[in-house]
């Protein structure tokens, strides 16, 4: 049946007849009603039942079933490290990952951000960059923080990425796939592991010391050595010069490409910061990873790969088609962030307020830890090794019911059984005072534990 004329459903519902025109006009513009040429205005046949099934449709129609979609994930096997969302909710968060929101240089970050979007900035801040980074960011970079690690770079050697994260996927995906081989520290960076692993590799674990990780016999197999050599994660031991020049010359024999992820150099309160792996590096296959993390905040999320120009053209293309490339405004803000001088004096800040918070770290565990335990030059963490007896596992949880959040070391190693009785406190979040007495609570719940062992330790 045609629907009624205008003029009749005007009269029928008491309205004008230009208010049903619009109406219908309406319905019409949206594909409910078709007009049909001398015959009036109908509804639609295609909303019957919302049109006809395809031929060979099953019955009624059902959910889609993703899980069955999706590929498996091949890095399901290796634990990810817990990150608690709330963490700024509890006394004593010892985290390594997270930075105090009290410490970041909030005036001179706004001043940049602000004056990025001026001229003659804002076209940097709002084009589609497509490929191309901030060219000041770069030359800032070149200029400016590359040489206090020893490297000298161009800037077709650069990329921004979205943190060491987004280098470490771009370079694994260049790089890696079946087949492939990446030799990492034992205990190492999980995250990295996890990187390498989807893309398809085997690992291959190498065991670290106090010197850093222990150069094998040879590194014939393996296609990528990743390393943390500034501060190994997760122990903050720094690699020794010996061994850099072993492992260099090693890799130029067996043809392996260097991962060097440099995060939290400049974090040093005692001695100097070594120069980069990449700096003694003459032959191009170390690829230094940098971020703007740890010494500014995680959240930004900006970061760089510093590596061979054939390489840089490669992850520049990858990244491309991913996110094209990190936030022009980020970039361009950072790049005025360091060419005010802030970036320096804000890293000088943080790293004297590390630097306290390290002298009570120090003190605390010399005073309530009831093990040795050799705290680190620099880095954000200390590492704690217990007596083999200790359940490090039960003891990072009970600690979170008094407010201590500190993380398991287990998770870390090829072989978690183990190291049960590892554990790491990073103090870069918590409060330089709540210090003290978050140590003490550790300390006496380490104490009780190896006094009074519960049925698990005692089985050990
Ligand atoms: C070994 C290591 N590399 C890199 C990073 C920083 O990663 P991103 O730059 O993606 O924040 C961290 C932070 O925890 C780390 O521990």
């Amino acid at each position: 049946m045609p629907l009624p004329s205008s003029r009749a459903l005007a009269q029928e519902l008491g309205v004008s007849r230009n208010t049903v025109l619009t109406a219908y006009q309406e319905l019409i513009a949206e594909g409910f009603v078709v007009s049909r040429a001398r015959s009036g205005l109908f509804v639609n046949d295609e909303l019957r039942s919302h049109g006809p099934a395809p031929a060979g449709s099953p019955g009624p129609p059902q959910a889609i079933d993703w899980e069955g979609r999706l590929r498996p994930e091949s890095d399901r096997d290796l634990p990810d490290v817990a990150k608690l969302p709330d963490w700024q909710q509890h006394p004593y968060p010892f985290i390594a990952g997270q930075v105090e929101a009290r410490s970041f240089p909030v005036l001179a970050w706004s001043r940049a951000l602000r004056e990025a979007l001026h001229q003659p900035h804002l076209h940097y801040s709002l084009r589609d960059g497509i490929a191309d980074d901030d060219p000041l960011l770069v030359e800032m970079l070149c200029d400016r923080i590359l040489p206090s690690r020893g490297i000298e770079a161009a800037p077709d050697s650069v990329l921004i990425t979205l943190g060491s994260q987004e280098g470490l996927r771009l370079l694994s995906s260049a790089l890696l796939g079946a087949g492939t081989l990446v030799a990492v520290e034992d205990p190492g960076y999980l995250d990295a592991r996890h990187v390498f692993v989807r893309a398809g590799a085997s690992l291959v674990p190498l065991p670290v010391d106090g010197a850093g990780v222990v150069p094998p016999a040879d590194l014939r197999a393996a296609d990528v050595l990743y390393l943390t050599p500034s501060h190994h994660h997760p122990t903050n031991v720094t690699l020794s010069i010996g061994r850099r020049h072993n492992l260099l010359a090693m890799a130029q024999r067996d043809d392996v490409v260097v991962v060097e992820d440099d995060y939290d150099s400049e974090l040093r309160y005692q001695g100097t910061p070594s120069p980069a792996l990449k700096a003694l590096d003459t032959t191009g296959r170390v690829v230094y990873l940098g971020t703007f993390s740890k010494f500014l905040a995680p959240g930004l999320r900006l970061g760089f790969v510093v590596a061979d120009p054939v390489l840089i053209g490669h992850l520049r293309r990858e990244r491309r088609y991913s996110v094209r490339h990190p936030p022009g405004h980020l970039q361009r803000a950072m790049a005025l962030f360091i060419g005010s001088g802030q970036y320096h004096r804000s890293i000088r800040r943080h790293r004297a307020a590390l630097r306290r918070k390290w002298e009570r770290m120090v003190d605390g565990i010399e005073q309530w830890i009831p093990f040795p335990v050799t705290p680190p030059p620099g880095g954000v963490s200390v590492w704690m090794e217990g007596p083999p007896e200790l359940d490090a596992v039960a003891l990072t949880d009970g600690l979170a019911e008094y407010g201590v959040i500190a993380e398991r070391g287990d998770i870390y190693h090829f072989d978690r059984s183990a190291h049960r009785n590892t554990f790491r406190l990073g103090f870069a979040a918590i409060d330089v005072d709540r210090i003290p007495e978050g140590l003490q609570i550790v300390g006496r719940a380490v104490h009780d534990q190896l006094a009074f062992p519960g049925p698990a330790a005692r089985r050990r």
